[in-house]
């Protein structure tokens, strides 16, 4: 199997990993930011790439210590190129480009969504297509159908927020800090959802979403109920909240694997370490018959093994890119990075 060295920088997280063919994953290291900007209640560019420049050295230094090799026992460096932050991306594009000089290993390219959906792959070898995935993090909210050859088409998308992004701005306005997703997450488990109804964005026909919607609702709800004298604690309006979220991303994707009459789900992304969004999704492919495919917890956030898993397929077959690839922040899912390498990218 080919070793490959992965490199992951596209938003808050500097990741390196080392990946012995898809399954075998011998060292996974991931720097978090948070604490960088948790003050700001959200990420603050300048600042994601400045960490990233102060730790992908020891961080790759990492990743091949704990993996027991040296970069001579590589067969390829693998890198996100977008989309994420033009800033960020660019710090671990510099890193794998530098690296891949130094020791004389070819490139690989990868999509950061792509490489999302690839970390199912990394635990269940029996994870393919045709399948449906459901792909929730904090920049994207989608469902996509993998057909022949894993070949993407995109169903539906969000028209405004990400779902994390949604999580993160409603924990942001509750001051529980950011990243907001695992703390109202751990939070909602002492709440009543019932007690703080809201209301479904965008359950109609359409594979599309829209969750920024639910960030206004909650805080106009928290408004009328202290405006009758009243108080609601922060456990009541997670559970509310959540259980508004994960109802939608879950009728939606149920919607999907049966109007695409594929026999599996997958679930990947930040927002795929959910307890909730996992228990009921589980629930719903037990009592309809799918199989459903979920990360472990470690590998739904950022992390570079899932980005050397992704580029598994490319080494294997020596189909690799040059040394003067660049960054594309607004990469979609599903978007050959080839077409992109002669077009200069707008950042989105
Ligand atoms: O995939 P990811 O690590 O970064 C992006 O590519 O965006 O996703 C980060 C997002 C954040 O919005 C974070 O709040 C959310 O995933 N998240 C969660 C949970 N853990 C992380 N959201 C809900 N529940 C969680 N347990
Ligand atoms: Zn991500």
């Amino acid at each position: 199997m080919p070793l490959i060295l992965g490199i992951e920088t596209s938003c808050d997280e500097t990741a390196a990993a080392v990946v012995d063919g898809v399954h075998a994953v011998r060292s996974s290291i991931v720097a978090s930011q948070h604490e960088t900007h948790a003050p700001f209640g959200g990420v603050v560019p300048e600042l994601a790439a400045r960490d990233h420049v102060e730790r992908i050295d020891s961080v790759v230094g990492d990743a091949l210590v704990t993996a027991g090799c040296v970069p001579r026992d590589l067969d390829a460096v693998a890198v996100t190129v977008g989309p994420g932050l033009a800033g960020a991306l660019l710090v671990g594009v510099a890193a794998a480009k530098g690296f891949a000089l130094a020791a004389g290993l070819p490139l690989v390219a990868v999509n950061h969504l792509e490489a999302h959906i690839a970390s199912n792959r990394v635990e269940h070898p029996d994870f393919g297509p045709p399948a449906v995935v459901l792909l929730v993090s904090g920049g994207h909210t989608l469902l996509a159908r993998l057909g022949t050859g894993w070949a993407i088409e995109v169903l539906g998308e969000t028209v405004d927020d990400a779902v994390g992004e949604a999580y993160d701005k409603v924990a942001r306005y509750l001051g529980l800090g950011y990243p907001g997703g695992p703390v109202i997450d751990s939070m909602a488990g002492n709440g009543v959802a019932a007690a703080f109804p809201l209301p479904r964005a965008m359950l109609d026909d359409s594979y599309d979403f829209s969750f920024s919607g639910l960030k206004t609702a909650v805080v106009q709800r928290i408004r009328r109920v202290e405006a009758a004298g009243e108080t609601v604690d922060d456990a009541t309006v997670a559970a509310g909240f959540q259980e508004a979220a994960v109802d939608v991303l879950v009728t939606k994707a149920c919607q999907a694997v049966e109007g695409e009459g594929v026999p599996s789900c997958a679930l990947a992304g930040g927002v795929a370490a959910n307890s909730h969004l996992r228990a009921r999704l589980d629930a719903v492919a037990a009592e309809r018959g799918f199989r459903l495919f979920v990360p472990s917890p470690a590998l739904c956030a950022d992390n570079a093994a899932m980005v050397a898993a992704a580029a598994d397929p490319r080494v294997a077959r020596g189909d690799f890119d040059s040394l003067d690839m660049a960054v594309f922040p607004s990469l979609r899912l599903g978007e050959p990075i080839s077409a992109r390498r002669r077009v200069r990218d707008v950042p989105g």
